[in-house]
């Protein structure tokens, strides 16, 4: 045996290694996973569906929920077991609980061998590298990877060979990171540091990449997206030099600040013919005083009118948002100026939450703290009006044809879904189109944008049939 022959074999033989990344929190830890799992491949590392026979696990966690580094700890207890069977196994934690609590998790979780923050995962290799030199050595890894330099991310981004693969047509793609707003109830500045802007050069090429490979729906990520800027140009001059790529259909963004909205973003709304009508503009509060305590820096006049301004421009743009009650001093008459300002913008979908102290926040020392059966009640009735909005914004979907862009087979079995403009999940019934097979629908339909008549609709989603 020649030594080429050795070193394939060893190549792609019984050396492989796998990896299980479990993801929660927002998009952009969802994007991150994606990368590190293309990172982890080019280290040798196969992707596998459960961390029981995982040579590496990775929780890329989320610090914005209650609990959350409590929620980690406990998975962590889980997955002790699985290294006691398996000494070689790699655990590591990484994502905005790793930033915010960094080597206490190491302290407090001892199965624990490497801690990495949202900005380091392009160190992976190099990090799995040192574990393995400090096992050789007897030791017990304790790596802690939280500092801040987002530049080199986005450097390590454009490096990464993307594979190949039969996937979804709708991307994602980080074009920045972190945040300067310090909301007084938020940890992202936190975790995520402060705002930067990758380079346009290279969010087109990633675009293209993936264009290449069959995406044709591309949503940009950003904790305050809007703030994007390179060279002098904005998001919406970033916008129409996506829209020119051939092939690229649709374009999203996600998600925004009222603060940081522009003149020349609104009207790309009524001029970027690719720029879907669908907007996810977090207001958080309808009331004047707690978006001031919030420090959100604009009033519910402002935001009203800001809304007002886009659908000037797109007149049936589908409007999302984010709620926070119970904020620390929150009043009823606060409480009711959020249901007046619902009622007022009227949206086709929305988060909403509870307050819930963030340790380090300057909102989880106030001590006007609201009570938890308050802050119940009041999260019921705005959820009431939202969904009775939702669903009065669906219903009024009836009869149309919409443009569905497909992407794979619904759950249930006999349907193709996809994304209506306004995103909403359409589901089509392939038999219907002659195909009575859900790998020959997603073979026939996946990527495609169909007109659909809608004729049913839903709290969640849409039913039609291909209008041909
Ligand atoms: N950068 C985005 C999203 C931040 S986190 C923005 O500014 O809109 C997503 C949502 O989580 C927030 O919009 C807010 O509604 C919610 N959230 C964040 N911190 C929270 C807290 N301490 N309690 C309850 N909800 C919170
Ligand atoms: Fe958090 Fe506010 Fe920044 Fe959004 S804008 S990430 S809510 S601090
Ligand atoms: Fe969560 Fe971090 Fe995203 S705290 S919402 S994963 S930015």
């Amino acid at each position: 045996m020649s030594i080429n022959d050795q070193h394939s074999k060893a190549a792609t033989g019984g050396n492989e290694k796998t990896c299980f990344i479990k993801t929660y929190g927002c998009q952009m830890n969802v994007y991150d996973s994606q990368r590190m799992e293309e990172a982890l491949a080019a280290a040798g590392y196969r992707p596998v569906a459960a961390a029981e026979n995982a040579d590496m696990v990775i929780l890329n966690t989320c610090h914005i929920r209650e609990k959350a580094a409590e929620k980690v700890y406990s998975e962590l207890g889980r997955l002790k077991p699985l290294k006691q069977q398996n000494k070689n196994m790699v655990i590591g934690v990484a994502g905005c609980v790793a930033q915010a609590e960094g080597a206490e998790i190491i302290a407090r979780a001892p199965v624990v061998d490497m801690v990495f923050g949202p900005q380091t995962f392009q160190q992976l290799p190099a990090m799995l590298d040192e574990i393995d030199d400090t096992r050789a050595r007897g030791d017990k890894p304790k790596l802690v990877r939280t500092d801040f330099p987002a530049t080199e991310k986005f450097a390590a981004l454009k490096a990464v060979a993307r594979k190949p693969v039969t996937r979804s047509p709708s991307a994602f793609v980080t074009v920045q990171e972190g945040c300067d707003k310090f909301c007084t109830f938020c940890v992202v500045p936190y975790t995520r540091g402060e705002e930067v802007s990758r380079a346009s050069g290279d969010i087109i090429a990633e675009a293209r990449a993936l264009v290449a490979e069959g995406v044709s729906e591309i949503t940009l990520l950003g904790q305050n997206v809007n703030a994007w800027e390179f060279e002098g140009v904005r998001l919406d001059g970033l916008l129409a030099q996506l829209g020119e790529i051939e092939g690229l259909a649709r374009l999203r963004f996600t998600t925004s600040h009222p603060r940081d909205m522009d003149a020349a973003l609104i009207a790309a709304h009524g001029e970027n013919d690719k720029l879907m009508p669908y907007l996810h503009l977090p207001v958080q509060s309808g009331s004047d005083a707690i978006l001031k305590a919030m420090n959100r820096k604009h009033s519910a006049a402002d935001y009203i009118e800001l809304t007002k301004k886009f659908r000037g421009a797109r007149p049936d743009l589908a409007l999302s948002s984010d709620f926070i009650v119970g904020f620390p001093g929150e009043t009823e008459a606060d409480f009711e100026a959020t249901l007046a300002l619902v009622e007022e913008v009227t949206y086709a979908q929305a988060f909403s939450f509870k307050y819930s102290p963030r340790p380090g926040t300057p909102a989880a020392d106030a001590e006007a703290q609201i009570d938890e059966a308050v802050k119940a009640a009041r999260l019921a009735r705005l959820q009431a009006l939202l969904n009775a909005q939702q669903l009065a914004f669906n219903h009024a979907q009836k009869g149309r044809v919409l443009p569905v862009l497909f992407d794979k087979p619904s759950k249930n079995g006999d349907q193709m879904s996809g994304r209506s403009p306004y995103l909403q999940p359409v589901h089509v019934p392939f038999s219907a189109l002659g195909l009575d097979d859900a790998t020959d629908a997603a073979n026939a339909l996946r990527g495609r944008i169909l007109p659909v008549e809608i004729t049913g609709t839903h709290a969640n989603s849409l039913s039609g049939i291909v209008a041909v």
